[in-house]
């Protein structure tokens, strides 16, 4: 079975039979047509498609209507889309014409509201965090697909690994946030002005972002240790030039799927205060710690930040509405404390390197499309299992199981500190 018929004929909307045939000429190629629109979100500079991934989507029957100004923020120019092949197109006009829309994040109303029954949206929609979305999505009859669900230990789900290419821009931009908001160098400069001692960087959680913050913090010339509770990580950590911490208080914590397990509130504040002895001998702190589905663990509380020494800095990475690993960390924010320390809560930081992004995005989204599109049809196969990991509503309904659960559940307060696993996180592992 495939999403083809049901997905294009309801899609027909504005659209006329020859519409459908490439350049309307009645050369008889059938062509689907996906649109890219500039992102709304706060600070979103980044784009779904950049015009390198345009041409590598002909072949595949996809024509590429782009909205004027869709890249401005990447500084990707209309023309270069227009050159790689893509229609540049008024907002209102790439909703009435496409299949579906290629998106960073979950669309704004607005654009719900503009969609047809049977239309495609795909991208990090989020749905775990937001099943309202997901509701929404299906109330409007849309096929949708969230590359958030993709089930990353498939080999060959790598080359659609969102997460993992948007953590690598946000691992790199974390150190570089680092290093400009500190007042000293990174690395050791011997100068006739004098010498100066190269920074300590610690790296607190070593997934594919905090691997990246150490590589690039090593980079520059620190001196960098890394820490993370999956003791498989210790070989990760020395293979990018950084030392290992060692932390007694805590044992291996490795969970299901290469991930993390939630440490016990023993485990945790035995964490807290170990870490609390070692932190103020760094200059630098970032912390990137993750469990999937909760909210991420305090690893620096506010009694470990007045031990570290004024002048130091500390980048959050995991700062957002739920929390983060730093106590009185804020999204987007920089605070300054009483003790002379820099904490920045990251906010969206691959949207800070737009260009790079946006770039492994749309190569992200190209490998996901090479499987579902062929000559211009669409079509999942429930039988693949990143198709069925990653499609969240079709005709009417949300399919996907654990974003059942998470609507289910909706009465629970997703920002509650309990350490239950949802049911909606369980289902989704
Ligand atoms: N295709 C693949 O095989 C594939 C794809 C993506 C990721 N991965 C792997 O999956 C793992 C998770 O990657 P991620 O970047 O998505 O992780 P993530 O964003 O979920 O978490 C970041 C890191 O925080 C660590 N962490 C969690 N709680 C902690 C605590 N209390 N103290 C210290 N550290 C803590 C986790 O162990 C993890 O390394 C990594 O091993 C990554 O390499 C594999």
């Amino acid at each position: 079975m495939t999403d083809s018929e049901g997905t294009q004929d309801g899609a027909e909307g504005d659209r006329t039979a020859s519409d459908r045939e490439e350049g309307g000429s009645g050369a008889g190629r059938q062509q689907l047509r996906l649109a890219v629109l500039r992102e709304r979100g706060p600070g979103e500079d980044r784009v779904a498609l950049v015009p390198e991934a345009v041409g590598r989507l002909a072949p595949l029957g996809i024509e590429v209507l782009v909205e004027r100004g869709a890249g401005a923020g990447a500084l990707l120019t209309d023309d270069a889309f227009a050159t790689a092949g893509a229609r540049l197109v008024a907002r209102d006009e790439a909703l009435a014409q496409s299949d579906g829309l290629l998106v960073i994040g979950p669309p704004p109303d607005d654009v719900l509201a503009a969609l047809r029954p049977g239309q495609i949206v795909v991208g990090l929609l989020q749905p775990l965090v937001r099943p309202d979305l997901a509701r929404r999505l299906a109330e409007r009859g849309l096929t949708s697909l969230s590359l958030d669900l993709l089930p990353r230990r498939l080999s060959r789900a790598q080359a659609m690994d969102a997460l993992s290419s948007q953590a690598n821009v946000a691992g790199y931009k974390a150190a570089l946030v680092a290093a400009d908001t500190f007042g000293r160098y990174f690395p050791m400069l011997v100068t006739a002005a004098g010498t100066s001692k190269p920074a300590q960087v610690l790296v607190l959680g070593a997934g594919v972002a905090g691997l990246q913050a150490m590589g690039t913090a090593r980079r520059l010339g620190a001196v960098v240790t890394g820490y993370d509770v999956r003791p498989e990580t210790r070989a990760e950590i020395e293979s990018v030039g950084a030392r290992f911490l060692e932390l007694r208080s805590v044992g291996p914590a490795g969970g299901e799927g290469g991930y993390a397990r939630a440490l016990t509130a023993e485990e945790q504040a035995a964490q807290q205060e170990e870490l609390q002895a070692q932190l103020p001998r760094f200059d630098i702190v970032i912390t990137t710690a993750q469990v999937p589905g909760r909210r991420p663990p305090v690893l620096v509380t506010a009694g470990a930040l007045a031990q570290l020494g004024a002048g130091s800095v500390v980048v959050d990475l995991a700062a957002s509405e739920l929390g983060g690993n730093v106590e009185g960390s804020v999204a987007a924010t920089t605070v300054l404390t009483d003790a002379g320390v820099r904490v920045v809560g990251a906010g969206n930081l691959p949207a800070l390197v737009p260009a790079a992004a946006s770039t492994a995005y749309a190569s992200n989204l190209v490998a996901l499309l090479r499987t579902c599109v062929e000559d211009g049809r669409f079509a999942l196969d429930p039988e693949d299992e990143v198709h069925a990991g990653l499609l969240v509503t079709r005709d009417g309904d949300v399919v996907h199981a654990a974003v059942r659960s998470a609507l289910d559940a909706t009465a629970v307060d997703p920002t509650a500190t309990s350490n239950a696993p949802s049911a909606a996180t369980e289902a989704s592992r």
